[in-house]
């Protein structure tokens, strides 16, 4: 077989974890327009899975999507995928021209880093296609630059994120979480909530984010319960205030069993924590009944982060 015929054949395909925010501690603004956020990041095991081929000469990334939301995701240089492929191969002075398709099983503008997890995944994915090889904290600078949850996707696990979250201390988890999403109708845009926060807090004193120790206790010890004591929410009152029918989600878990609620990330995906895999199966099919969000979604925690699935250069 030629080189060329290998090339054509090659494909990467790798598969990248959603996440939910335990605690997200929100600062006031920065002069850069970011915020500081002591932000207690946990993947959970919905996924995305981003495939790369090789491209024809001079057409750059191109990428395509399939899945329920696939009609919302956007294609064009926008997409994190797209980007991540130029910045990596900018990096090295190789060509972009990579194909990468989506299967997209995260729900987007969720508030569960859906996008940024195809990033990280196109990132991992072109580095193994074009045998790179780019030492791991490299790709984790190029995830910064992409985006404040982007090296959290490539890192999994569980991670305190602080600075705009992109700077990673790993956390350790002592056992499994139960978790029920359920998926709103419409997405939110992430700067909107931000800008709603600073809304709400304008004239108050913002505290320096800071981790929760009772949280880093409760992932550490595996303990759903006092977990569910100390899930926290900065940009949950902003995300409410923009979408007051969340409250009815949150109000019908709890209902139905949960051990606690909260809006996931900036939202509007509202997350739900129970004591075990059968409590959480009649959540997600309570929250279904209500009538209150347009899907739901049952998983574990934690989650590997960005790996690849498959390699067939090899
Ligand atoms: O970093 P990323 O591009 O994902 O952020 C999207 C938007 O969310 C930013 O443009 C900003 O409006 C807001 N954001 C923020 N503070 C952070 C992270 C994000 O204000 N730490």
């Amino acid at each position: 077989m030629r080189t060329e015929d290998v090339q054509v054949q090659a494909q990467v395909r790798v598969r990248v974890p959603a996440k939910v925010n335990a605690g997200l501690a929100v600062g006031g603004a920065r002069p850069d327009g970011f915020h500081d956020l002591a932000n207690v990041f946990l993947a959970v095991g919905l996924y995305d899975e981003v495939t790369a081929t090789a491209g024809a000469a001079g057409e750059g990334p191109v990428i395509t999507c399939e899945g329920p939301d696939a009609a919302q995701v956007p294609l064009d240089a926008s997409n994190l995928a797209a980007r991540a492929a130029l910045a990596l191969a900018e990096r090295h002075g190789v060509p972009a021209d990579v194909r990468l398709h989506i299967a997209k099983d995260i729900p987007v503008a969720g508030g569960m880093a859906g996008g940024s997890a195809d990033g990280a995944a196109a990132l991992l994915a072109c580095d193994t296609l074009w045998g790179l090889q780019t030492p791991r904290d490299e790709l984790l600078a190029i995830c910064a630059d992409l985006g404040s949850d982007v090296p959290f996707s490539l890192l999994g696990g569980a991670a305190l994120g602080t600075g705009r979250g992109e700077r990673l201390t790993a956390l350790p988890v002592g056992g499994a979480f139960h978790w029920v999403f359920a998926v709103a109708h419409e997405g939110l845009s992430t700067p909107r909530v931000f800008q709603e926060f600073d809304r709400l807090t304008a004239g108050t004193a913002v505290p320096e984010p800071a981790a929760a120790p009772a949280l880093l206790s409760a992932l550490r010890d595996g303990d759903a319960a006092l977990l569910a004591a100390a899930l926290a929410n900065d940009l949950q009152p902003a995300a409410l205030s923009l979408r007051p029918s969340l409250a009815e989600t949150l109000a019908a878990g709890m209902e139905a069993g949960a051990l606690a609620s909260l809006v996931s990330g900036s939202g509007p995906t509202t997350a739900f924590l129970a004591k075990d895999a059968q409590t959480a199966h009649q959540v997600a099919q309570a929250l279904q009944d209500s009538g209150t969000c347009r899907t739901t979604r049952v998983t574990t925690s934690p989650a590997r982060g960005a790996v690849v699935v498959e390699d067939i250069r090899a």
